[in-house]
């Protein structure tokens, strides 16, 4: 059995990802920034699947020298990759309001640049191989525009356009390519952001859990899905945010007013 690099491993959807492969009886390749936290979840995996190799690299995917950093540590340690879990992801600034531009770039390097050049990495050595699996972790947010957003939704929508473009490309070479695109789900994502109380302001049954998020995120890319929208309610809603005659009801509030205070 092949190893499954994860990004974002630290945390959330990505610890969640290290888990479920694990238990498949893949090894692991963990990227996250917070070594403190990927050590702890490699400990809880290995009391679980003793068997499984698991390898830490501590990288910030907002710096644009780290993809080919990891690249090279993965080949240099002759590890085969199965599978590559595209999922670190943040909220952003916001591009009409927050003026330093360099928090911009870097974040859009995070979001879009970093996942483009791990697939232009990792995936030819999959394509040679005739194996493999990428799952790039998108949002229900990239599906449809909204206004008052920050770079978020755009860049997720170039991450879903990336990974059905590269479904394509690699059609019929053993290598499956899903962007995975999850609606409101329990991680430590919106704490991170300072938007707790979007929990309290949200009625529970837009939320999902992580475990079933992965699950079905394995399960698409395993039949081959291109656009893997998981849970029963965001797969139903899907198609009328794609209908044009649907649309207008879903698009957002445009940009926040200055506060009166
Ligand atoms: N939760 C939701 O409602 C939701 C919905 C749709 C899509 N998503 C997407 O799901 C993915 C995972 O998010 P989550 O919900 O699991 O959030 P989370 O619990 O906050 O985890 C985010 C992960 O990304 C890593 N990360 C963030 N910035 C990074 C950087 N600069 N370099 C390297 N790693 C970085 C974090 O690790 P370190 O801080 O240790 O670096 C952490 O492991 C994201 O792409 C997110 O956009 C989430």
């Amino acid at each position: 059995m092949g190893a499954a690099l994860i990004t974002g491993a630290s945390a959330g959807l990505g610890a969640e990802f290290a888990r479920q492969l694990a238990g498949r009886g893949l090894d692991l390749v963990l990227v996250a920034r917070r070594t403190d936290k990927l050590s702890e979840v490699k400990l809880q995996i290995e009391s679980e699947h003793p068997s499984v190799s698991i390898t830490l690299i501590s990288a910030d995917l907002s710096d644009p020298s780290s993809p080919e950093a990891i690249a090279m540590q993965v080949k240099e340690a002759g590890i085969q990759l199965h599978y590559l879990v595209n999922n670190a992801g943040a909220s952003g600034p916001v591009l009409l309001q927050d003026s330093d531009w360099q928090a911009h770039q870097s974040y859009l390097i995070l979001m879009m640049t970093s996942i483009t050049e791990l697939c232009h990495r990792l995936m030819p050595d999959m394509i040679a191989a005739g194996y493999g699996r990428v799952v790039n972790v998108a949002s229900v947010a990239g599906r449809i525009a909204s206004g008052g957003d920050n770079h978020y939704g755009p860049s997720k929508a170039y991450v879903i356009a990336l990974s059905e473009a590269l479904a394509l490309t690699v059609k019929g070479r053993g290598v499956n390519v899903s962007a995975l695109c999850p609606g409101f789900t329990h991680t430590d994502f919106h704490a991170t952001a300072g938007m707790e109380s979007i929990k309290n302001t949200t009625p529970s049954w837009l939320w999902y859990g992580a475990e079933e998020v992965v699950r079905e995120g394995i399960d698409g890319v395993e039949r081959g899905k291109a656009i893997v929208v998981s849970g029963r309610l965001y797969r139903w809603l899907d198609p009328l945010m794609q209908s044009v005659w649907t649309r207008w009801i879903f698009k957002g509030q445009g940009m926040p007013q200055p506060s009166q205070d």
